[in-house]
């Protein structure tokens, strides 16, 4: 009889077995799941097959027994892809455990599901705990960053193997925290992930503006150098490769269809945005860029209707251009870290915003120089547009953003993230707006009142316009 193991891990693909090998490494008593389902009927063999030296290791293909080798209170982590299949294998796992036992969904999941399920687990007297993990198969193998929600004592139960596989952050304290109750790791995930749209779209942007009069070449090698610094990153050092890879004599690059897919977070942040009213507009912007570019045939068709421009090859100013990059990414981290702030008040999360830049400084996709920073400045205060450090940088880079901006209508590039970045901040330090017409738009045609300049916002008013 094997000794029991003190975790378990339900899902044996690519991020199930990273995560599984990662957990194993660190020398935890493990063991395995996978279903037998036609495709998967020898998922566990290979596995167990291929990391045969790991002693610590234990594979099943059926439930119960890989339920009955779990030391009390059992812990689970599922790592199987988000949407109703969770709710199945529940239905499955949750009458097969003991009151106290913890089941973590390390997926995507929405974190409505999550609240949902979070909720039916804790009828059945069992702890379930959303955890966002980001960071792909290389993060989940070697350290990814964690966002486990839930109750603190079910977090305390699993924080020890949590912690000990996550990514150390600059000081060597562990990228995996206890975020909040219910939904809340799921959301923060989800929220990392319209972060990641709109570094990624910004990136593509920056791509499209030096690709005019740079040679991929001349791209990597100044990218290179604004990996140094402030705007350092690790999409920006992914894309550095990427611009470098080759497929033969061509660039890998020119060969890949310019559409972008998505699997859906990034709809989900900005719908959690409007929901919650906030002007969350570079992820929403993000999402559009990747449908539009979907659009493939018809762009191919309309793309007649306009003549090639006759410019000369000028170049934007790359000062500019890199100025302009980290004044968007301010404004990015802004929206998305105010996205939080509201879900933190509306559903009482209590968010610890500084931990979570720390824990995002590592591990994820999202890692970069300014999560450091950020990690401070949160410490103070929670909006970056209250942060000297961050209002500094963008006065000063505002023109940047404008000459670049200029540039991209001149050469007829569509700078989806790089200009809803400048109107938020024209916006948000603009002390009148025109809302004062929208309101009195709506009040003429539905009587929906509205408020006025001279007299206490608490009053409203209405006004027979005709
Ligand atoms: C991560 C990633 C990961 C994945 C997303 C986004 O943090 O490890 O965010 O979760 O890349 O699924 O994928 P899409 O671009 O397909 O929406």
């Amino acid at each position: 009889m094997e000794a029991k193991s003190v975790f378990g891990v339900y899902g044996l693909g690519v991020m199930g077995r990273s995560i599984s090998l990662n957990i194993a490494d660190k020398g935890y008593a493990l063991s395995v799941y996978n279903r037998t389902e036609a495709g998967e009927e020898t998922v566990v063999k290979d596995f167990m097959d291929s990391h045969g030296h790991m002693e610590n290791v234990q594979g099943f293909t059926d439930m119960k027994n890989f339920i009955a080798s779990l030391q009390r209170p059992r812990k689970i982590l599922i790592m199987i892809k988000a949407g109703p299949t969770v709710d199945l294998v529940l239905d499955q796992l949750i009458p097969l455990l003991s009151k106290g036992d913890v089941i973590i969904d390390g997926g995507n999941s929405h974190y409505l599901n999550t609240k949902r399920r979070y909720e039916l687990a804790g009828s059945r007297g069992i702890e379930f705990i959303g955890a966002g993990i980001s960071g792909g198969e290389e993060g989940a193998r070697k350290g990814p960053s964690i966002m486990p929600g839930g109750t603190k004592e079910s977090y305390d139960l699993v924080a020890g193997v949590l912690e000990t596989i996550a990514a150390p952050d600059v000081s060597g304290k562990t990228c995996c925290a206890y975020i909040g109750p219910d939904g809340s790791g799921h959301f923060i995930k989800m929220v990392h992930n319209g972060i990641e749209y709109v570094e990624m779209q910004l990136l593509a942007e920056v791509y499209a503006l030096m690709s005019i009069h740079m040679s991929y070449e001349e791209m990597a090698h100044t990218l290179e150098d604004w990996n140094q610094g402030e705007s350092s990153s690790y999409l920006l050092a992914i894309t550095i490769k990427i611009l470098r890879k080759r497929e033969g004599d061509a660039y890998l690059l020119d060969l890949i269809l310019d559409k972008a897919g998505n699997k859906g977070t990034g709809s989900w942040s900005s719908k959690a945005a409007l929901d919650l009213g906030l002007p969350c507009t570079m992820m929403s912007e993000a999402v559009f860029a990747r449908y539009i570019s979907s659009f493939k045939e018809r762009r191919e068709k309309y793309s007649k209707l306009t003549a090639p421009s006759r410019d000369q090859k000028q170049s934007p100013d790359l000062s500019h251009l890199r100025n302009a990059y980290q004044f968007a990414r301010v404004i990015n981290h802004q929206q998305g870290f105010q996205l939080m702030e509201m879900a933190s008040k509306t559903y009482g999360w209590k968010l610890n915003f500084s931990e979570i830049a720390r824990i995002w400084s590592n591990g994820c996709i999202i890692k970069s120089d300014l999560m450091n920073v950020l990690h401070d400045c949160f410490k103070e205060q929670s909006d970056l547009l209250d942060m000297p450090q961050m209002t500094d940088q963008l006065t000063k880079n505002e023109k940047a953003v404008k000459k670049v901006l200029a540039y991209g209508l001149e050469k007829r590039l569509s700078l989806h993230c790089f200009s809803s970045a400048y109107y938020y901040w024209v916006d948000m330090t603009t002390n009148k707006l025109p809302a004062n017409l929208i309101q009195a738009q709506r009040d003429f045609f539905g009587a929906h009142t509205y408020q006025r300049n001279d007299r206490s916002q608490d009053q409203f008013f209405h006004t027979r316009w005709e």
